[in-house]
């Protein structure tokens, strides 16, 4: 039977409706920034733990044991459901993903196995464990990266600065690399609608890297694919955020698709980004995560300032503009949930 959350500040915040203060949760919250992770981490590899629903559980949890976050994030990677294609991929410590055979051309798509759920279970059966293990009252996000991001790693066969190739194939084939994403697509609907399935209260689409695409290039290759999946996810009832990094450009179209929320970086004020896209979506964002690493007087200033423009907005969750840096003192994240909780507070 499934879990049904009530009273969470984060879904309230998420779909606009009353709540006692701005909620809180960190991208990267589980990680290389803590002990315990650090101390796991040097018995198992990331993709080990990331396929072992104990584990999951155990990672997702403890964050929000240690910091008082008002959501877990699932305890994945963007790159995990590349399993239930075929995709032989690894992650390399400080470097990110690699994938073995890059794929470059509309034969290389045509050779991907279809998306196959039962082959990505372990997340599911890790969702199922770890939404038990958190109870009624905190969320678990569930997440996906979104076509274009996927496609930059599985097409560069690495992390990439310039995204050359991907924008070449982009320009040169463009069935090709339609037909790329079309898959990838189909992946995210799949996998987010059996993550709810699992017990995910609301889920958030990672498109880390879209920021590097000029508009007419979003809008042309990848927004086609966003609608189809946005609409597909609709139904499902629960929050969907979208995430990119560097995308003032991009906010309109990416408001336009329905997403319940926005994830905004560090770059741009977030006021600014509520004038841009209107009253009637959620925020969430955008404290430059290098503060966490220059000390907690320099997270806590830069956070006030944020969560004072932000109160009394009503769609609005504070967190970082991108992930947690693992060179963060786990006690500065503390204090900074505290503090956001203490100046977030709605005085009735
Ligand atoms: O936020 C969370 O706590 C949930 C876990 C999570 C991870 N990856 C764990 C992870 C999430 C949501 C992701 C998504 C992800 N993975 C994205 C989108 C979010 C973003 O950061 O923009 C991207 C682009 C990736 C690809 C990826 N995986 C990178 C760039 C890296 C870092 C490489 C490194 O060593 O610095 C990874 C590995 C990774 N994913 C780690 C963690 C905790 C570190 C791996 C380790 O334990 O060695």
């Amino acid at each position: 039977m499934a879990i049904v959350v009530t009273d969470s500040r984060f879904i309230q915040a998420c779909l606009g409706q009353p709540h006692d203060t701005v909620p809180v949760w960190f991208m990267r919250q589980a990680g290389r920034y803590q002990p315990s992770y650090r101390a796991l981490r040097s018995r198992f590899s990331m993709l080990e733990l990331a396929r072992t629903p104990i584990h999951i559980r155990d990672v997702t949890v403890r964050p929000v044991e240690d910091l008082g976050v008002d959501a877990a994030i699932l305890f994945s990677d963007i790159m995990i459901p590349l399993d239930g294609m075929n995709i032989r991929f690894d992650i390399k410590e400080h470097v990110g993903p690699l994938v073995f055979d890059p794929i470059r051309t509309g034969a290389d798509v045509a050779r991907l196995a279809p998306f196959n759920r039962e082959k990505v279970d372990f997340v599911f059966e890790g969702i199922r464990r770890t939404v038990e293990a958190l109870g009624p009252t905190t969320p678990l996000l569930g997440f996906s990266g979104a076509p274009f991001t996927l496609a930059s790693y599985l097409i560069e066969g690495g992390p990439s600065r310039t995204y050359r190739r991907t924008k070449a194939w982009m320009w040169t084939d463009p069935p090709g690399f339609e037909a790329l994403l079309s898959r990838l697509a189909d992946m995210a609907v799949q996998y987010l609608t059996g993550q709810v399935e699992a017990g995910a209260s609301a889920l958030q689409i990672f498109d880390s890297w879209v920021g590097t695409l000029a508009t007419v290039d979003y809008r042309a290759a990848v927004l086609p694919h966003m609608v189809r999946i946005f609409q597909a996810l609709a139904p499902l009832g629960v929050p969907l955020i979208y995430f990119g990094v560097g995308t003032p450009h991009l906010l309109s179209d990416m408001k336009s698709l329905g997403a319940t929320v926005l994830g905004i970086d560090w770059r741009t004020p977030i006021t600014e980004a509520r004038a841009l896209v209107g009253p009637d979506v959620g925020l969430m964002g955008n404290l430059d995560p290098e503060r966490l690493v220059a000390g907690q007087s320099q997270a806590l200033m830069g956070a006030r300032g944020i969560v004072e423009a932000m109160k009394g907005d009503g769609r609005y969750i504070f967190n970082l503009g991108h992930g947690v840096p693992k060179e963060s003192d786990p006690m500065v994240l503390k204090a900074l949930v505290a503090h956001v909780h203490q100046w977030g507070r709605y005085s009735s």
